[in-house]
């Protein structure tokens, strides 16, 4: 099958996920590595939504160690219960934050990035395996519907666990 992602522009962000969360389905199902499938996951985020910053740490050695992503440089390691990414893992819920200056403990990998959405990733017992991240450089443009489907993108990446 052909691995690219075909999303049309003109759709609403919910219409959007609704037509690509079933081509990523049927992308990962033909890939067994999790690396590989990460980064395809990554790539078509951001093909699809433009944002600034997304991607993923995993849990190694009791932190978050950077792993598949598309965007700037970004900071490769992030201890349980800092920043917003080692928050959503000790709380093990999803953070929407719509001004990262008003997170206490915010961690600026990228001065660029205003806004934020961190959302876990649960392994097959229900364990914090990871997290998938998102930074945005308008404060408009990330809010629940992304939460609402970005929870949905990993429970996909649970299979693959
Ligand atoms: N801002 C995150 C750090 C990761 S980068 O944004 C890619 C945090 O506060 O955990």
């Amino acid at each position: 099958m052909s691995e690219a992602i075909i999303i049309n522009n003109n759709l609403s962000k919910q219409e959007k996920y609704q037509e690509l969360i079933p081509q990523l389905s049927a992308l990962v199902e033909i890939e067994t590595d999790l690396t590989a499938n990460l980064a395809n996951i990554s790539a078509a985020l951001h093909q699809t939504f433009g944002w600034l910053w997304v991607g993923f740490y995993m849990i190694k050695d009791n932190e978050l160690v950077l792993a598949p992503f598309q965007g700037p440089v970004a900071c490769t390691r992030i201890k349980y219960g800092r920043g917003v990414c080692g928050t959503a893992w000790k709380e093990k819920k999803s953070l929407l934050v719509p001004n990262v200056e008003q997170f206490h403990g915010h961690i600026a990998c990228s001065s660029l990035s205003v806004a934020e959405i961190v959302v876990p990733i649960f392994d097959k017992k229900d364990e914090v395996a990871g997290v998938l991240d998102v930074d945005s450089e308008r404060f408009d443009v990330l809010d629940e519907t992304d939460v609402l489907f970005l929870e949905k993108i990993n429970i996909l990446i649970t299979t693959l666990l």
